[in-house]
């Protein structure tokens, strides 16, 4: 087995300020990966600001004998994700890697959600994602070489209540990995989907204490670390990490039914339950590919 090694990579991590993100990037730096730290330095729900928390993860790294330049832009906007990627190309000349990592929270039930809470929850996690992998995507497909990390979630792989707004960014950024796996394939550039779990800032009021407290962060950073290296051929994965636990979730497709001719709802109410049956459901890495299998579909005679 090859170690894993970042020498000669360069990686930008967003929201590495704290949580997740700074010891991800620590631990990209400590096994060589020059890194960009990127974090606006605001608050829980994405207020307020500042250069300290990214300056630092920085120092943090350096002192360990690491690489690693500071950058405090948004990455809701597409002038901050176009600096970013610009941070690690003046500084060490390219990007290899992106981890999507930045986030904020703004619970309320949905009747609760205003347009507000909804939209900066968005901006953060999908159009986030967006502002910074374009740009980076750029630069990795010339240098044949890239891989992105989604950071999504249980909430909205699962749900989870009072969460709507934070659900539906992060199956956003699942089905934008679901496209740009295929649009990088060709570069060799791998995209894959983290569902975390840790004690963060972000989940101290969600947790039970005792959980918080055992799952640390460092649990996590493996899996991420893994799919940011060479070794890692796959793309399109959703993988779950948190607490010593790994493993994969995915969207899988029933056999289901075709009907010949024109089938009437009550047709769909009396095959319902072939019809929602995920026996031997199948994973398929794109459109095409389904719809090829939906040519085997057994067809059933209206009655
Ligand atoms: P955290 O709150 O500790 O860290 C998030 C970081 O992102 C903060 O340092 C914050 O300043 C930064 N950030 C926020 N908005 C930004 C923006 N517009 N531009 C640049 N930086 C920004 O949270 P944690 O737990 O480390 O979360 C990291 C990622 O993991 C998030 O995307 C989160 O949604 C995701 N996640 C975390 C889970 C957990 O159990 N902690 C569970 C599922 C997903």
């Amino acid at each position: 087995m090859s170690k894993i090694d970042f020498t000669g990579r360069v990686a930008i991590v967003t929201g590495a300020g704290a949580g997740l993100g700074r010891n991800c990037a620590m631990e990209l730096a400590k096994r060589g990966a020059k890194v960009v730290v990127n974090d606006l330095g605001g608050a829980r729900d994405g207020t307020g600001g500042g250069s300290a928390a990214a300056d630092l993860v920085v120092k943090e790294i350096k002192d360990a004998g690491g690489e690693a330049v500071p950058n405090y832009d948004s990455v809701a906007d597409v002038a901050g994700g176009e600096n970013i990627v610009k941070t690690a190309i003046d500084a060490f000349g390219k990007v290899d890697i992106v981890v999507n990592n930045a986030g904020i929270l703004r619970d309320k039930t949905f009747l609760k959600m205003e347009p507000e809470n909804w939209d900066a929850v968005i901006a953060v996690h999908l159009r986030g994602a967006y502002c910074v992998t374009r740009p980076a995507f750029a630069n990795m497909r010339e240098n044949g070489y890239g891989r992105i990390i989604m950071t999504s979630s249980s909430s909205g792989v699962f749900g989870n209540f009072g969460q709507t707004n934070y659900g539906a960014a992060k199956m956003g950024l699942a089905g934008l990995a679901n496209v740009l796996k295929l649009e990088g394939a060709k570069y060799n550039i791998k995209v894959n989907v983290l569902l975390p779990g840790a004690g963060t800032r972000m989940t101290e009021d969600i947790m039970p204490p005792e959980a918080f407290e055992r799952m640390k962060v460092e649990y996590v950073t493996p899996a991420t670390l893994y799919l940011c290296s060479e070794q890692c051929q796959d793309s399109g994965l959703y993988i779950n990490a948190g607490g010593g636990n790994f493993s994969r979730s995915n969207i899988m497709t029933g056999l289901g039914v075709k009907f010949e001719g024109m089938p009437t709802p009550e047709d769909i109410q009396k095959h319902w339950s072939a019809i929602t049956s995920l026996e031997n459901a199948k994973y398929f890495p794109s459109t095409a590919e389904w719809s090829m299998e939906n040519q085997k579909t057994p067809v059933i005679k209206k009655s």
